[in-house]
């Protein structure tokens, strides 16, 4: 169990949106390294979205090479610097491993749909006659080769083979066969390649799906396993993070450290913060807990939580995230002060927590046109607004910017919160400095107690003789707490009275009790 990142937080950064540095409108590495400081702040741990050489239909989630730097990055120097620079200020950096498929235009792909067969043969899992029986998601007739061939996401994301779970088709491998095998050392080799240049470790995409018809991430975690063994045996301390939703198999049995609890296989995380109603954005149905009608539950939330909690508590950690660029933003339909409320909850939780680039100002989310197969994903990757300037501080460029910039910038920007006593910004700010002034109260592993998980929250976590009380009151009615008063490390719109918090409409207190 990787000890070190226990009172961590993750900072994720969309590159083309980030900070440019060269003014052609995109950001890029050099311009994520000029605000590595500013990322500081907030994070111990910066995650960048790919990087990698892509033809950019998926957001760059179709890499053409993993060995090169996509031109509208730079160079595989600036990403060495952006590492050293990153070190100097105790920063770790984990890059995006995107390998349960690569693009259709990487070379392995390219020579493996060949009619000959060649090296690259097997490296995808192909079926052997196009008019045959494939009950999978494939594309058909698009190749010299006679044969389909499965995809992962979209009509361009081949599926690298890693095997099936119980092979049933002549075309299949099992994932302990030979050419499976070889796949593995191809990742191997990847991740290796990066933490021989620094980097500290990986965000995995799509973790969970790399074996095919698995039982519960089994065979998937079986694989995981054995790659992290190997890798670790050089790396001990590389970090591995997985995009899965199920902490109880990824970090249980697969070996990761950090699984990221988001909208997937369960409705807990959208109950609290993705039912966004009068949006056309994903779970747009109902009432989210943390919305000041007070009409949603957290039950199912808690139930989930704290199941999986109870799973790695040996093993590693959990991550809640304030966003990503798969979700709408946090900020949509929520004040402020409403959002200090969210900030306050996730950062206290015994989990990991992850920031989402501009999620500490409250930046928007709308339903943007298509960008990079960004589909309703687009509006949660806009340039990030750091000034009231041109181009809201992200680009000194005079062209056409990565994605617009939300009108609000002018408002609504890093400097302007800098600049206000109780913007967001600052309450983050704040909130992050405590957390990190009393890592026993905050790191995971602790004793956590769910005291109330209907309006207001409240959970206690404990350590020794002394507790962390957390009340939060995301709803516009006003509650009262009965509990012991002790020293307020942080609040929002509360009074005390003798043994009892008044929690005024949107409202939050964290307090240290003693025994
Ligand atoms: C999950 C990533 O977060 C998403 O952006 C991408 O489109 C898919 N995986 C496919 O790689």
């Amino acid at each position: 169990m990787n000890q070190n990142i226990k009172n961590s937080i993750i900072y994720n950064v969309y590159p083309t949106s980030f900070y440019d540095s060269n003014g052609d409108g995109i950001g890029d590495l050099k311009g994520i390294t000029e605000k590595l400081l500013y990322i500081k702040q907030f994070a111990d741990i910066v995650w960048i979205n790919p990087i990698y050489k892509s033809p950019f239909r998926d957001g760059g989630y179709d890499i053409e090479d993993y060995y090169a730097i996509d031109d509208k990055f730079g160079t595989m120097e600036d990403l060495q610097d952006l590492i050293k620079e990153a070190h100097k200020l105790g920063l770790k950096v984990l890059l995006d491993l995107v390998v349960g498929h690569t693009s259709d235009q990487h070379k392995w792909f390219k020579e493996s749909a060949k009619a000959e067969r060649n090296e690259y043969w097997d490296y995808y899992v192909w079926s052997d006659d196009v008019f045959g029986y494939c009950p999978y998601k494939h594309m058909s007739g698009n190749s010299d080769r006679d044969g389909n061939y499965l995809i992962n996401f979209f009509c361009f994301q081949p599926a690298l083979n890693f095997g099936f779970a119980e092979k049933k088709q002549s075309w299949q491998y099992h994932y302990t066969d030979a050419v499976c095998q070889k796949v593995h050392g191809l990742v191997i080799d990847i991740i290796k390649y990066y933490l021989a240049m620094g980097v500290d470790g990986f965000r995995v995409d799509l973790a969970g799906s790399i074996v095919k018809d698995d039982v519960n991430g089994k065979y998937s975690c079986e694989v995981w396993r054995k790659i992290f063994g190997k890798v670790r045996e050089e790396y001990p301390d590389a970090i591995f993070v997985s995009e899965w939703g199920q902490p109880m198999y990824a970090v249980k049995n697969g070996d990761f450290d950090i699984d990221f609890f988001t909208h997937c296989y369960n409705e807990g995380y959208n109950n609290l913060f993705r039912k966004e109603p009068g949006t056309n954005a994903f779970y747009a149905d109902g009432n989210s807990f943390f919305r000041p009608e007070g009409k949603g539950e957290a039950q199912s939330f808690f139930e989930y939580f704290l199941y999986n909690l109870e799973e790695v508590k040996e093993k590693g950690y959990v991550s809640i995230v304030t966003g990503n660029h798969d979700l709408p933003r946090i900020a949509m339909g929520r004040t402020p002060e409403e959002l200090k409320t969210v900030f306050a909850f996730i950062l206290a939780l015994p989990n990991v927590p992850l920031i989402y680039y501009g999620d500490e100002i409250g930046m928007p989310y709308e339903r943007l046109n298509s960008k990079d197969g960004g589909y309703c994903r687009t509006g949660a990757r806009t340039p990030m607004q750091w000034s009231a300037g041109k181009n809201a501080g992200f680009s000194a460029g005079d062209g056409e910017m990565y994605l617009p910039i939300y009108d609000n910038y002018k408002d609504v920007n890093v400097e302007a919160q800098l600049n206000e006593e109780g913007s967001l910004i600052k309450e983050v700010q704040k909130l992050v400095e405590v957390k990190r002034a009393y890592p026993e109260l905050f790191g995971c592993g602790n004793d956590f107690e769910l005291i109330s998980d209907t309006y207001p929250l409240v959970f206690k976590r404990t350590t020794g003789k002394e507790s962390l009380i957390c009340a939060v009151n995301p709803s516009e009615r006003e509650y009262t707490v009965d509990h012991k008063i002790g020293d307020v490390l942080a609040s929002s719109n509360i009074e005390m009275a003798e043994d009892k918090i008044t929690l005024k409409p949107i409202s939050y207190v964290w307090m240290k009790v003693y025994e």
